[in-house]
């Protein structure tokens, strides 16, 4: 059981986390008509009334563009003005995940989007660690990523993510720590969750936008800090085959930051992995805000 933070935003207002409950006839339930967005929340080290929000813009853009696929129309300012309020009534201590979601939230039975009440709501839980900062093993799974002229996928829309759970417990029930999707067109596609990197003779390759991947923020973000530190990053489709002879291979997401991979089904993969630990010391310099170079990346809530 997680630790959620005391209050949630829900139906226009704060409530306590425990209050903020939903009817079992809500709609997006039964038709996986919600789009979320996850972002990481911490205290800045060096000064402990300022929290630490990585990206906030960007989180907020995405999930305003989500609601769009929903026929709901919700700013990227209002979005970021409730995240704030919301930080500011929590106070947390510690690092933590703020979990903003839309959806469909009338009790009607009909699969539709339009003329539905719609409803926004925002909750956060204490998080640590993801998945392991040493490395996983992954499994190549048998579930497909969904293809973009079927489903939204550049919206982080909640019904989607049938396809990372097939994919995360078809891993794990195999012994092995995440799964990894191709696409449609048996390239490589992302996790259950994060995207994916490779790297081969010193070049940072990763699929780009036309391979149905999710547009990962830690991905941008990752691919921007490589190219600043002189890096050659190639964003094009990536074979299967690539992967198990890679010099390294990460994965890249909110809740992974940049976590290395060590394994892919059989294949062993070398236990140095400088570029991946370059990358990552970088990237956590970054949202502790030690970077002055990247300042503008960190929003700041004072609480
Ligand atoms: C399917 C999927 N791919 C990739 C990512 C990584 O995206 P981000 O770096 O914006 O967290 C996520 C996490 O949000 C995801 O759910």
């Amino acid at each position: 059981m997680h630790n959620f933070l005391p209050f949630a935003y829900f139906q226009n207002q704060f409530v306590e986390f425990q209050n903020a409950n939903i009817s079992i006839a809500t709609h997006a339930l039964h038709y996986g008509t919600g789009a979320f967005g996850g972002l990481r929340g911490i205290p800045d080290p060096s000064n402990p009334n300022q929290i630490l929000l990585f990206r906030l813009d960007r989180h907020c853009q995405r999930l305003s563009n989500s609601a769009r696929f929903l026929q709901f129309d919700i700013s990227a300012a209002k979005i970021q003005s409730v995240i704030v309020d919301f930080i500011q009534k929590n106070s947390p201590k510690t690092s933590f995940y703020i979990r903003p979601f839309v959806y469909t939230s009338d009790l009607g039975i009909a699969p539709r989007l339009h003329k539905i009440e719609k409803d926004f709501f925002v909750y956060g839980l204490e998080l640590g660690d993801y998945l392991s900062p040493d490395g996983v093993s992954c499994r190549i799974s048998s579930w497909y990523r969904q293809e973009d002229r079927s489903f939204p996928l550049r919206g982080k829309i909640s019904g989607a993510y049938i396809t990372s759970s097939l994919a995360k417990t078809e891993a794990v029930e195999a012994g092995f720590d995440e799964a990894i999707l191709m696409n449609s067109q048996g390239k490589v596609c992302e996790a259950s969750g994060m995207n994916i990197f490779v790297v081969r003779n010193s070049q940072i390759i990763t699929p780009g936008f036309d391979q149905d991947i999710l547009e990962g923020i830690t991905r941008d973000s990752v691919i921007k800090i490589a190219r600043d530190l002189g890096f050659e990053v190639i964003e094009r489709p990536v074979d299967k085959t690539e992967l198990l002879i890679a010099d390294e291979v990460f994965l890249s997401g909110t809740a992974a930051k940049v976590t290395p991979v060590k394994q892919i089904e059989n294949y062993q993969l070398p236990q140095d992995k400088p570029i991946t630990n370059k990358l990552r010391d970088k990237l956590t310099a970054i949202t502790e805000n030690r970077d002055p170079a990247y300042q503008d990346w960190v929003f700041k809530v004072e609480i």
